[in-house]
């Protein structure tokens, strides 16, 4: 029989305390007489502030009691159809609707049974770090100021870590699609020349064409789309028996796209790609694309802090050698979300295709309008938070060995579910386990549906939450493991929640 883990609706709540869903205390501390957002009594709003962190902090305790994940209530739904609101509420009311709303039906990636698609588990350091970034309220496009050095030594962190040159550049960014979107313009703008960024990309930029395996992620062919150059621009390389990309075939299409009087210039590589974690042969491209001419870009959303693990380091060799790498401290990082990263090998070709002078913008030597160069000239965004302090405090406070040890950690979680699976003869395995990513389905005449089904009675147990993709035209339980709270006996609640749920839904004979 598989128990639902209890819903327990409020922090406050499971410490078997009520103070969240207090009364309005007497005075309304955000009711400011001085005509500011501020509140009249710091007071009532300090106490509520340590009840809150309290009450985060006791979430992420005790986070193991609860389900990883719920279905939203329809009640709860509705309740978020709400009119605009015009007069204030006490920021107890708003904070209690929080905690009975919200919180409890969250995606659940902060819980060790969450295994799906690739998510971050986070860290009280991290929440604390987001505290202090909004309380300095940072804007990090430009100016002189601290925050944009802490960015800076990230980056520089980034690079002695990928073992990129001095000047190469390096910035924060929402995540890895938005990461590999600009390594494309980046590319793009190497290859055209800046001219392309007045006139536009004209019959030349039509010729463009981009390589990545079939297994690259779909957020690189909408890169393509979006900088103009046509999702359809981008060549989809076959790949091997461990779904990395064919180089040979790679070679053959660019000689292909060359006698058709096409222009090659980018090759986008996989460090764990979406489906089932496989890593391209880095060193093998890097070689192809210096003899062909090509931009390099590595795709590492999540892999690429593999070079963090003395383990896995080797598995993405030939890293350092690319062009450009984006990756995610959001995901095996474990720095809350959001925290997307973009590396430029040359910082010069990076700011050629981002940089646009205003007068508004105006640079000094002196005073806050110093500190040129600006993060805003090496991306889309004028406005940018202070990613950098969740991340900062992340590296400094573990240490990269620690994230390296949870990193490898999550890949032996892999391979003990891929030992459970094939020892288990109603299971079936259905790619090898490379990295952190285990594809697999409860066999059945009927699996795909059955499989689906399973992912979602899985779902809704609140036991664990995997999610599907489809591997060989099967469709799979994928099994993530991004999380560092996740556990040894997580896998094994979810390989014993998987018979259950696939025994109860084969046909009886
Ligand atoms: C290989 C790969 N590339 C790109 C992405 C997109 O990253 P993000 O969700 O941070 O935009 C993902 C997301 O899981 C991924 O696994």
């Amino acid at each position: 029989m598989i128990a639902a883990r209890p819903d327990a609706a409020t922090p406050s709540a499971s410490r078997g305390e009520t103070h969240s869903v207090a009364p309005p205390a007497a005075e309304e501390p955000l009711s400011p007489s001085t005509g500011t957002l501020d509140p009249d009594h710091w007071d009532d709003v300090r106490a509520q502030a340590h009840r809150m962190l309290d009450d985060m902090l006791d979430y992420l305790e005790h986070i193991r009691d609860r389900p990883v994940w719920q279905p939203i209530p329809d009640a709860v739904r509705a309740r978020f159809r709400d009119e605009l609101p015009r007069g204030p509420e006490s920021l107890t009311a708003v904070y209690d609707e929080f905690t009975r709303s919200i919180l409890p039906y969250s995606t659940g990636n902060t819980h060790p049974g969450f295994m799906g698609w690739v998510h971050g588990g986070g860290t009280a350091i991290g929440m604390l770090a987001e505290m202090l970034a909004a309380g300095l309220n940072a804007n990090l496009g430009g100016r002189d100021h601290m925050p944009i050095e802490v960015e800076r030594q990230v980056a520089e962190w980034v690079r002695r870590m990928f073992g990129f040159p001095a000047g190469s550049s390096g910035l924060f960014v929402t995540g890895t699609s938005m990461a590999n979107l600009m390594a494309v313009l980046v590319a793009r703008t190497a290859k055209l020349g800046k001219d392309a960024r007045q006139v536009g990309i004209g019959e030349r930029g039509a010729r463009l064409r981009a390589y990545a395996s079939v297994a690259v992620h779909g957020c690189v062919s909408q890169a393509m789309d979006i900088a103009g150059l046509g999702a359809g621009a981008l060549r989809r390389i076959p790949v091997d028996t461990a779904h990395r990309i064919d180089v040979a075939a790679l070679r053959e299409a660019i000689i292909r796209d060359r006698r058709d009087e096409l222009e090659p210039f980018l090759v986008v590589g996989s460090a764990g790609t979406v489906d089932v974690g496989a890593i391209d042969d880095l060193s093998a491209l890097a070689t192809a694309c210096h003899e062909e001419g090509l931009w390099f870009h590595v795709d590492g959303a999540y892999g690429a802090l593999a070079v963090l693990s003395p383990e896995l380091a080797a598995r993405v060799s030939g890293i350092e050698k690319a062009d450009s790498v984006a990756f995610d401290f959001h995901k095996w990082g474990q720095v809350p979300y959001d925290a997307g990263f973009l590396i430029i090998r040359d910082g010069e070709r990076h700011r050629e295709a981002f940089a646009a002078p205003a007068a508004y913008l105006r640079r000094e030597t002196r005073g806050l309008a110093a500190g040129s160069p600006w993060p805003c000239e090496y991306g889309p965004d004028l406005s940018r938070g202070f990613r950098a302090l969740k991340t900062w405090f992340t590296l400094k406070t573990y240490g990269t060995e620690r994230l390296g040890t949870v990193i490898a950690k999550s890949c032996m979680l892999a391979r003990h579910l891929e030992r459970r699976v094939q020892a288990e003869p109603r299971l079936e395995l259905l790619a090898p386990a490379q990295l952190n990513i285990v594809c697999f389905r409860y066999r059945s005449e009927d699996a795909d549906r059955i499989n689906a089904a399973i992912v979602v009675d899985l779902h809704e147990s609140g036991i664990a939450a995997p999610s599907t993709t489809v591997v060989d035209g099967h469709v799979a339980i994928r099994a993530a493991f991004v999380n560092h709270r996740t556990q040894e006996r997580d896998v094994d609640a979810l390989v014993e929640a998987t018979l259950i749920f696939g025994e109860r839904h084969s046909p009886q004979i």
